[in-house]
């Protein structure tokens, strides 16, 4: 496998990945430190089949700036910044660990998604899962898993979630240097494999407070930060029980509540910060009617417009034709996926 290439004193390497998104049932909504990504609460995720980002990165020789291409177009400013600064992170421990004659060069990162980055379903944390992988391989740094999570953290918290697969818990951690802040498997992508999440694409326009923004500002400015952190921690530990149990009432209805709170402290922010439209709002009202006549369909909502339902297999299309009838232009349907894989050179040819 070209990706587990060791590093040959300043020849060009390259590895390529593949990571799924995630959505979380407990969801990350605020930084105790900016600059490396830590949170103020754990949070717990399922990881999102068949949706993927396929990342290549290649060390060349030149000392030239990073180049990095996502779907087809020449990233600028912030997102080219927050891929160079990942990479150059490392740099740092390829020369630290592995004590190499020179760096590594220019970094030329190609990546692909197989579905759109605009539609809300955190494609930056598949991106940042895969682009931790490769780059690491490319490094020739040792495959280890806490230090990939860690590394896709740095670039987007929630991408820290993308690198194991099935549900996993972002453990807030205690340290100041972040290293026991990181993503941790509870249950594999087999344990729950009929769990189904269905995205109700309502709209694709870009948010106009980005995540990054809209969680500082509600950590400065909204009174009802400090109770929103307490009890989604205290929640982090009742989902893993409900999804022990593969008890989907008890998950939907914790996902519920926890992503309502989620929203109610960027809501007390100044500026008040309103992710719903009003078609996300029809939809996640039409449920409770729906549940009270045998279906059983939950939702939880990220910093977007677009619901997730959370449903099983036998009401997966129910879910679709629900999210249809309330204005959804797209469903996407999705099931528990695997943990972020390195490719082979033929595999990443075909992809
Ligand atoms: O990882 P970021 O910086 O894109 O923030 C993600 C925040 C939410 O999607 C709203 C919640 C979560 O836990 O994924």
């Amino acid at each position: 496998m070209f990706c587990e290439r060791a590093w040959s004193g300043g020849a060009a390497v390259k590895a390529t990945a593949r990571s799924h998104p995630n959505i979380a049932l407990i969801k990350y909504w605020g930084k105790r430190d900016d600059r490396l990504v830590l949170p103020h609460q754990s949070s717990l995720s399922v990881t999102l089949a068949p949706l993927s980002v396929t990342t290549t990165v290649e060390f060349t020789t030149v000392a030239a700036p990073d180049t990095v291409r996502i779907n087809g177009a020449d990233a600028v400013g912030t997102e080219l910044s927050r891929v160079s600064e990942a990479i150059a992170l490392v740099r740092a421990d390829a020369k630290r660990l592995l004590k190499r004659k020179g760096g590594l060069g220019a970094a030329k990162v190609i990546s692909h998604g197989n579905f759109p980055a605009s539609a809300g379903l955190a494609s930056s944390a598949a991106a940042f899962a895969a682009l931790a992988m490769a780059a690491r391989a490319a490094a020739g740094l040792p495959k280890d898993e806490r230090a990939a999570s860690i590394l896709a953290r740095r670039g987007s918290g929630s991408a820290c979630r993308s690198i194991a697969g099935g549900f996993v818990r972002w453990n807030r951690g205690k340290r100041k240097d972040g290293a026991d802040s990181y993503g941790e498997q509870l249950f594999d992508e087999h344990h729950w494999p009929g769990l189904r999440m269905v995205v109700g694409m309502v709209s694709r326009e870009e948010k106009a407070v980005k995540s990054r923004d809209g969680m500082r500002s509600t950590v400065k400015n909204s009174p009802f930060y400090p109770a929103w952190a307490k009890s989604a921690e205290l929640d982090c530990v009742a989902m893993a029980k409900h999804v022990k149990r593969r008890d989907l009432q008890a998950v939907g209805e914790l996902a519920e509540r926890n992503a309502w709170r989620m929203h109610a402290s960027a809501l007390g922010n100044n500026p008040p910060l309103c992710y719903l439209k009003p078609a996300t709002l029809e939809m996640i009202l039409a449920l409770d009617g729906l549940r009270r006549s045998g279906v059983p369909i939950w939702f939880t909502l990220d910093a977007g417009p677009n619901p997730v339902l959370l449903t099983d297999e036998a009401n997966e299309d129910r879910a679709a034709q629900l999210a249809r009838e309330m204005g959804a232009e797209e469903v996407v349907r999705c099931r528990p996926g695997g943990p972020s894989v390195l490719l082979t050179e033929v595999e990443a040819d075909a992809a």
